[in-house]
């Protein structure tokens, strides 16, 4: 059995690739912290399972390829950067690192947005 590299400093098994399907997602907790984890074009994402408007549930919300609508008010993010797209929500969600190894994801928490793309 592979052991995962020196360079996973931090990073926790959270599924088995096989676990979510291409598009899908799945909840999971990471150090006490809930993470929406997607799987699209062959990518895994992870991002804060809350939005940045009034901290609806952006799980429950519809993917349409690499955006994320919440389920409240419809506010639209990035899951590559956690950027927000549309209002209501004006702040980006954080995301976190994802390292996918010998078949199993990694997610390792980040505490703050991601620098958002110009
Ligand atoms: S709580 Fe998400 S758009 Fe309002």
């Amino acid at each position: 059995m592979s052991q995962p590299s020196d360079d996973m400093h931090g990073f926790v098994p959270v599924v088995r690739v096989s676990d979510v399907p291409d598009p899908g997602r799945a909840l999971v907790e990471v150090d006490e912290r809930l993470v929406l984890l997607i799987h699209a074009g062959g990518q895994f994402y992870a991002l804060d399972d809350v939005c940045t408007h009034d901290g609806g549930p952006l799980g429950e919300g519809t993917l349409e390829g690499h955006t994320i609508a919440c389920p409240r008010h419809g506010a639209r993010f990035d899951i590559r950067t956690g950027k927000a797209l549309t209002m209501p929500a004006t702040q980006p969600t954080i995301v976190h690192d994802v390292r996918v190894q010998s078949g199993q994801v990694y997610v390792r928490l980040r505490d703050s947005p991601a620098t958002p793309a110009l």
